[in-house]
């Protein structure tokens, strides 16, 4: 599978000067695969690890899995040329816009040894920052950046980031100290491990020089809560859903039809006309195939003909043979 950052961020130069930056994970040896519905519910009734299973056998045998790690930048203001708002998680950049520039690759070449040490306690989060990298105004970053570390002083432990696998390689000393499980306290050699404060004259640790200028975005606006002035909500899940293939649209159309059989009619309808607008014949399509399921304007009852039924192969949709997807079909649009 493809991997996304998602949200974007910052970098900045030495000359404290920002761009905005999105991240992506691309395979490089595979294809991608997704599985269809049908294929995942027979899978699932036998084995419902069969992802981790597969990575780990691969890695067992040296199959590494690879992923180039791409981003793509962009200035940082307001991009008044686009038809969406840059900082809107749920748009992607047009590739003519901001081109994916590689810069890394990534390769798993072993598994773990201690499933609990490697895997239960690692704590990824969007506010772990390394020099150079620094948060968008990207409202939703703001609010993950508060959660995950918060989740995992909770879940973990407060000094979760002393724990090996979370612990940055290149080691960050801070007069940080204490709490629950805390082993670590940074001193360099011959200062003090007792001064937690700076300045000290007793030996504590002193401020590293500044690796950079600060980055000091400027402002000349009012500070609002408000919804985003550009929503755009529909044209890059319409482009997404033409730049499918006959046989995605109808295994997504099969997938829409069977979920929102089960839902009354009211959010039938509303979801319908959020397709609609995203390409009428979108809408058209999942309206027929609730129709032909036996959805009208009633809400479903409990054994009506189709509630939780989802279409047979070849009935509204579905492919006989394949699975098989060569690009993500978020990527499509393109
Ligand atoms: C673009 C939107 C988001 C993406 C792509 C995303 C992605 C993820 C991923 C991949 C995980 C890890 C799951 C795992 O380890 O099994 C996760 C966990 C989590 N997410 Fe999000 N998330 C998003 C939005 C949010 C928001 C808006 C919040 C809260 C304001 C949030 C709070 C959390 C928390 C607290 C965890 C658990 C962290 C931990 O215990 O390590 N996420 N998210």
């Amino acid at each position: 599978m493809q991997g996304s950052g998602v949200n974007t961020y910052k970098w900045v130069n030495k000359e404290g000067v920002g761009v905005l930056v999105k991240y992506h994970w691309e395979p490089l040896k595979l294809p991608i695969r997704n599985l269809t519905q049908a294929d995942a519910d027979k899978i699932i009734s036998q084995n419902y690890s069969h992802a981790t299973q597969d990575l780990y056998e691969a890695i067992e045998k040296g199959e590494y899995p690879e992923w180039e790690l791409r981003v793509q930048i962009l200035s940082d203001d307001e991009h008044p040329e686009l038809d969406f708002d840059p900082l809107d998680p749920t748009k992607l950049w047009p590739e003519d816009v901001a081109p994916m520039l590689p810069v890394g690759k990534m390769v798993l070449d072993r598994n773990p040894v201690n499933y609990f040490a490697e895997v239960e306690q690692a704590a990824f989060g969007t506010g772990v920052l390394v020099d150079g990298l620094d948060f968008s105004d990207d409202k939703l970053l703001q609010g993950r950046t508060f959660s995950y570390s918060d989740t995992q002083r909770h879940r973990v432990g407060t000094n979760y980031l002393q724990l090996p696998i979370n612990a940055p390689k290149t080691h960050v000393a801070t007069n940080q100290r204490d709490g629950q499980m805390a082993y670590n306290v940074d001193a360099a050699p011959g200062q003090s491990p007792h001064v937690n404060y700076e300045p000290s004259s007793l030996g504590g640790l002193k401020e590293a020089p500044k690796a950079g200028k600060d980055h000091e975005p400027a402002y000349n606006a009012k500070l609002v809560r408000q919804k985003i002035d550009r929503p755009n909500d529909f044209k890059q899940a319409g482009d997404t859903y033409r730049a499918f293939e006959d046989w995605e649209r109808d295994e997504l159309i099969a997938n829409l039809v069977a979920n929102l059989g089960i839902c009354k009619a009211d959010i039938r309808e509303r979801m319908i006309g959020y397709f609609t607008q995203a390409d009428p014949d979108y809408g058209r399509r999942v309206r027929e195939g609730l129709e032909a399921n036996g959805m009208q304007n009633g809400n479903p009852a409990r054994g009506s003909r189709g509630f939780g039924r989802r279409p047979r192969r070849g009935e509204e949709a579905g492919r006989e043979d394949g699975r098989v997807l060569t690009r993500s079909p978020a990527r499509r649009h393109e």
